[in-house]
């Protein structure tokens, strides 16, 4: 039976929710609305964009339970808010920042990139210690300055001990900086058990939204440690005072959002979000973890297939990734492509991303796509 939510054509099994996801149907008819009242009235409502605007911040700020929803800010995709936190620290030549070798080149070239002032982006191979965790405090010295990870790794599925992390950065008075995109709509969150300093992710993955909208979360004194990088009138204390000089910068998150919103993306990203917050992310995440180790079962019985991400009984992720032992991944992903299994080749194989209204009909289904290959495409 089909989630009312997810009219997805009868010939596909979507199973991509970590690359980019279909939208919820209320996502789909808010946007159409949203089009019909701009042929019809154009900005005429444009108050009830500002709520609708505001009410994104706080469903925003519940997802990620965020002390207040001033601490969030809208932003373009992951990489720009990232970005900002590169950009706008003090950094001093030999300062360090600790990371791994598995992060999405969004969590890696800003970082990267702060070569040219000196400063040492360090990564660690995850598997090299007792716990991924322990392997990242083995690179941290004196001079480590922030510490930042994927709170799930997008090529393994690997899911970190947040709060594990979290402590340690706060007695190593050390910025904590989380990419969420894999974990934010799928997993449980929050910013505050696990003591984050800087949290971001675009919305168009596990949190069914449309491309380039995402979030921004810093804490008052985590911002204040950012120097602004861009600017426009919509950061100013007095937002719609235009002649306001000088002026004075937004104390809160939206600082960072420095001209005029996406008001298309916001009422499709908050309709997107209103079936996640009324689900319940506990829901969700229990039904998302019981979609993924059904998925590892299946690949255990199947003798010809190797299960490449981990077990991970202490935390499970929504991602799965695996490789047949005879069949080249690139052929099995193009089969299963054109037989309708919505998937993508990442970290040496197939990753399965089965959201929460995926059913396990839909997973064994696509199981037995995978063993019709018959090597011709
Ligand atoms: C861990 C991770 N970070 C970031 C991104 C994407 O970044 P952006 O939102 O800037 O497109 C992805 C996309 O696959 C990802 O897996």
């Amino acid at each position: 039976m089909k989630h009312p939510e997810f009219p997805l054509a009868d010939d596909l099994i979507y199973l991509n929710h970590a690359a980019v996801a279909p939208w919820p149907k209320r996502t789909g008819l808010a946007v159409i609305e949203f089009a019909e009242q701009n042929m019809h009235y154009g900005s005429r409502f444009y108050l009830d964009w500002l709520n609708k605007e505001a009410e994104l911040h706080t469903q925003l700020q519940a997802l990620l339970n965020a002390p207040s929803a001033d601490d969030i800010a809208l932003v373009k995709n992951t990489s720009e808010a990232l970005s900002f936190v590169a950009y706008g620290l003090d950094w001093q030549a030999g300062d360090n920042i600790v990371s791994s070798n598995e992060e999405f080149p969004s969590n890696r070239l800003p970082w990267e990139s702060l070569a040219t002032r000196g400063v040492e982006f360090r990564q660690a191979d995850l598997n090299s210690s007792d716990s991924p965790e322990d392997a990242l405090f083995a690179l941290v010295d004196r001079r480590t300055r922030l510490l930042t990870i994927s709170s799930i790794q997008f090529a393994s599925g690997l899911r970190m001990d947040l709060e594990k992390i979290g402590s340690f950065c706060k007695q190593h008075d050390i910025l904590f900086c989380i990419d969420a995109i894999q974990s934010l709509g799928a997993v449980q969150f929050d910013v505050q058990a696990y003591q984050a300093d800087f949290v971001m992710a675009d919305g168009h993955k596990w949190m069914f939204g449309p491309e380039g909208l995402g979030v921004f979360y810093a804490t008052p004194a985590a911002r204040e440690k950012l120097k602004l990088t861009q600017y426009g009138w919509h950061m100013m204390k007095d937002i719609h005072n235009y002649e306001n000089k000088p002026w004075e910068v937004h104390p809160a998150a939206r600082r960072f959002e420095c001209g005029s919103p996406n008001t298309l993306g916001i009422h499709a990203f908050s309709a997107s979000l209103s079936l996640l917050l009324e689900t319940g992310m506990d829901v969700v995440e229990s039904l998302v973890v019981e979609n993924s180790s059904y998925l590892r079962d299946e690949i255990d019985k199947n003798e010809q297939l190797i299960l490449l991400s981990g077990r991970q009984d202490r935390l499970k992720s929504g991602i799965v990734v695996f490789k047949h032992r005879l069949i080249s991944s690139d052929a099995l992903f193009k089969h299963l492509q054109k037989n309708g299994v919505i998937c993508a080749v990442r970290g040496g194989g197939i990753r399965f991303s089965p959201h929460f209204y995926n059913t396990r009909e839909e997973i064994a289904k696509a199981f037995e796509v995978l063993a019709a290959f018959n090597g011709v495409n």
